[in-house]
């Protein structure tokens, strides 16, 4: 390598490594994998903070006597040295120094692993199941779960919400391709994986809104693959399961209200692969959505308290205005439940966004819209509605609260 070259290489390699430690001053990172809300993210500091302390000390000692090596010995045009092979002193030392560096560590991960793996302490259980691309949650009634409220089973998509100061156990799977849970403010990552159950665990010391997302590349949208966790105390996770327990308005088929309109609208486009619990049909019996004949994974997000969440497919897009999802991003731990319980009212809606996502789905997340052998797609398509259906279809959405 000629020396100019060599400057400029060297050039470069030092403003990507400033870039790369500046970029580490970012004050606004949710995902800071050094900042636990919580006891598992806790215990996974107290194991990486003296590790990286180790790491760093070896890498300085040995960047020092590379540095000393190169510079002091360089060639000068002096003469070769004697030539000696072997030191076994020195050789067994530099053995053994890693040898029990990396044994203490090794000890201290192992006791890490088991103690995240232990989810026996954790009553209240949420079902985590990815697919392309989003999160569903389904808490079941068990006899755990009723305790903290659940005597029906509750169903969500992308948002978490989870009692302050509650081990949750987390029994994850797939429906299609391996996914990755991850909030990193609460747990480290546990992939799902399609035909197992992977028990995670998460709990909060306070309330909060934490932002995490897929870490397991799953097809097109991975990277539009969020998830969301909420943090409520008590009085405010009483107050959302009671909410998220009640089924939807059935509106009258002669009500000519654009409310009534709407319901009628998402009834006849969206309810294929949509549920709404406690939408009828003009018979008056429940209408059911079969997913199972439209999506490969069978399912799709049940949109009953839509604006109950702050974002939507797949946790990707605010909800909410700026203004609106900033208050809410930058609620303190005290003001958070109100802010997150308050939902989406029509002075917040994003209604832009929603509408765009209406008009035309796969033209803001990228997502398989050509129907397989068996015609069955990866995600929304272009439902090809009328401005006046969409128009329609969300102010419906927006008494989904
Ligand atoms: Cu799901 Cu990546």
């Amino acid at each position: 390598m000629s020396r100019k070259m060599f400057r400029r290489v060297g050039a470069a390699a030092a403003a990507l490594a400033t870039v790369g430690f500046l970029t580490s001053c970012a004050k606004n990172s949710p995902q800071d994998t050094w900042k636990p809300k919580g006891d598992a993210a806790r215990t996974i500091d107290n194991l990486q903070r003296p590790v990286f302390l180790v790491a760093g000390i070896v890498g300085v000692l040995v960047f020092i006597a590379v540095a000393y090596a190169v510079i002091r010995y360089r060639d000068r045009g002096q003469a070769i040295p004697k030539q000696t092979h072997g030191k076994p002193a020195l050789e067994i030392v530099l053995t053994i120094i890693p040898f029990v560096i990396l044994a203490t560590i090794g000890g201290f991960t192992a006791n890490t692993i088991v103690e995240l793996a232990d989810t026996k302490g954790c009553e209240m259980t949420v079902n985590v199941t990815g697919q392309q691309w989003w999160w569903e949650y389904d808490y079941p009634a068990t006899e755990a779960n009723k305790r903290y409220g659940i005597d029906k089973p509750i169903v969500t998509s992308g948002e978490l919400v989870i009692p302050v100061g509650v081990c949750v156990k987390l029994k994850q799977t797939s429906r299609d391709v391996i996914h990755s849970y991850w909030i990193p403010a609460l747990n480290g990552k546990k992939d799902a994986v399609p035909g197992r159950i992977h028990e995670n665990k998460l709990e909060a010391d306070e309330p909060g809104y934490f932002s995490g997302q897929c870490t397991e590349f799953c097809g097109l949208s991975h990277a539009n693959m969020r998830q969301w966790a909420i943090a409520l105390n008590a009085e405010d996770w009483a107050k959302w399961v009671e909410n998220q327990k009640q089924d939807a308005v059935a509106y009258a088929e002669d009500d000519t209200s654009p409310e009534a309109e709407g319901y009628r609208a998402f009834r006849q486009n969206c309810s294929r692969c949509h549920q709404i619990n406690g939408m009828k049909n003009a018979d008056g019996t429940p209408t059911i959505a079969v997913p199972e004949n439209n999506i490969v994974a069978a399912a799709a997000p049940n949109l009953t308290h839509l604006m109950s969440r702050s974002r939507f497919a797949g946790a990707t897009f605010p909800l909410l205005r700026d203004k609106c999802n900033e208050r809410l991003i930058k609620a303190s731990s005290e003001e958070l439940g109100a802010v997150y319980l308050a939902g989406v009212d029509a002075e917040c809606l994003n209604r832009t966004q929603l509408e765009q996502w209406l008009r035309n789905a796969p033209g803001m997340k990228p997502m398989h819209v050509k129907p397989d052998e068996r015609g069955l797609l990866r995600g929304m398509p272009n439902l090809g509605l009328s401005e006046d259906q969409i128009d329609s279809i969300v102010t419906y959405l927006q008494t989904l609260k």
